[in-house]
């Protein structure tokens, strides 16, 4: 097993380059199974998510072909409907099968599923949705099953008890493309990667009015045809490089970024008084000195502050003087990074849905356990400001979102190594 060896250092100088997004690749990489033509997907980034995804496409019948890396060619020309647990317990954004499948073959049959340590992970507005569009669907030994033969575009409201759903979206707007009739999707997420996703679906021939808007109008096609598309770049891997030159008080350039798809995150590091230099495809955070100053958020979907940067604002806060509160509207239970960064002598008390955060705090390195994958980036950024060495277990969740990492973050002056779990101190490994 894989543990990172990360040392308290100085600022981080250099530029970083952003990847393409994982939360983008995923729902596109499904999106292929809707033509039985070619699709040349391009920025697509190496990760264990990306690599189960494709996995999961070969089974049901797909024929990728990687020609360059970062590029895949993916053909369907005869699929099987069936997405089975073996395969879709190992990623649970494999629920982004239901809707090409519903569309293309009129049924599908996928896993519930699991859940995962940021909270339960229902897909109940997917079925809603499914509902809809007139299919009969039932759940029965842990599978979704789905009769479309009757699938027919109409009126949908998508919002749950926390807003949007991303992939829930995706799902729909996917099987809605080749519904007869019109689907009017209200409450859809806005969020950059549904964005993408619609993009590319246009140019496969779908209809799709209202891209980036809570309300989409899809009207159906008999058919969708191969393209090429380049994936967006993750705002998310850009968002945490951006911590990562803040917590070390660096000069870092954030580069393939456009600063508009961070909007919420960039104000309110503004608003905590981080000097930044925002340009075209890049985001340059500069060094400062004395302390950033406490904020209160909450996550929301998009265009709100998104989720998947809160624990890695929840490190930076650690350092800054003054009490922030961060509250997570969007998973309750995404504080597993809490515990560990208290280990390390952050001072956090979890009130409900809210982090309370007495900064500065002087932390140092201790040996630390990644729950999921933004607890694990936290806890990263927490270490390049504590003293001493942070070992960090159970990296495969890092792994699954964020591609060389570790090479990326040393390039500009960061102490990150992998090494394997047999080179940690004896004392310090955890059963
Ligand atoms: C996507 O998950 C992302 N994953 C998540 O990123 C991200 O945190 C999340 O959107 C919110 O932005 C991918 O895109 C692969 P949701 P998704 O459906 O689609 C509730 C990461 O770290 N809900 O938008 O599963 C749900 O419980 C990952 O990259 C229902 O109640 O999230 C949550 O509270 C983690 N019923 C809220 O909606 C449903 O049917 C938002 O969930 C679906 C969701």
């Amino acid at each position: 097993m894989d543990v990172f060896k990360v040392s308290g250092n100085g600022p981080l100088h250099g530029q970083i380059e952003v990847g393409g997004a994982k939360n983008a690749a995923l729902p596109i990489l499904a999106a292929t199974l809707l033509t039985e033509e070619t699709v040349v997907l391009r920025n697509v980034p190496d990760l264990s998510d990306m690599r189960f995804m494709l996995e999961i496409l070969r089974h049901v019948g797909a024929e990728t072909v990687q020609p360059e890396p970062g590029t895949w060619e993916i053909t369907s020309k005869k699929i099987t409907h069936v997405a089975p647990y073996e395969l879709v317990r190992k990623m649970r954004a494999s629920v982004c099968l239901l809707g090409p499948l519903v569309a293309r073959m009129r049924k599908a049959e996928v896993s519930i599923p699991g859940g995962c340590v940021i909270g339960p992970r229902p897909i109940d507005l997917h079925i809603k949705g499914l509902k809809k569009l007139h299919c009969q669907v039932d759940i029965s030994n842990g599978y979704v099953h789905v009769d479309a033969s009757a699938i027919k575009g109409g009126p949908i409201f998508l919002g749950g008890r926390s807003g949007s759903t991303v992939t829930g979206t995706a799902n729909i707007v996917m099987a809605a493309t080749l519904a007869p009739g019109t689907t009017r999707l209200e409450c859809a997420a806005c969020e950059p990667e549904v964005v993408d996703l619609c993009q590319m679906l246009v140019k496969m021939g779908a209809k799709i009015e209202g891209i980036g808007s809570p309300e989409l109008v899809i009207t159906g096609v008999d058919k969708l045809h191969g393209c090429e598309h380049s994936v967006i770049a993750d705002r998310i891997e850009a968002g945490t490089f951006v911590i990562a030159g803040a917590i070390t008080r660096g000069d870092v350039t954030v580069k393939g970024i456009a600063p508009k798809l961070l909007g919420a995150f960039l104000d309110k590091l503004e608003e905590a008084g981080l000097p930044m230099e925002l340009g075209e495809d890049y985001i340059r955070v500069l060094p400062f000195t004395g302390s950033l100053k406490p904020v209160d958020v909450i996550t929301l979907p998009h265009p709100g502050y998104p989720t998947d940067l809160q624990a890695q604002l929840g490190a930076l806060m650690t350092q800054t003087e003054g009490l922030s509160i961060i509250t997570e509207r969007i998973y309750p239970n995404r504080f597993m990074h809490v515990p560990e960064l208290q280990r390390m002598g952050a001072d956090i008390s979890i009130e409900g849905p809210s982090a309370i955060i007495k900064g500065a705090s002087k932390l140092s390195g201790a040996p630390v356990m990644a729950s999921d994958l933004r607890a694990s980036a936290a806890l990263i950024l927490a270490a390049f400001a504590a003293e001493g060495d942070t070992w960090i277990q159970r990296i495969y969740h890092l792994d699954r979102g964020y591609e060389r990492f570790e090479h990326k973050l040393a390039a500009i002056g960061a102490k990150i190594e992998r090494l394997s779990d047999k080179e940690m101190p004896k004392e310090l490994l955890e059963e």
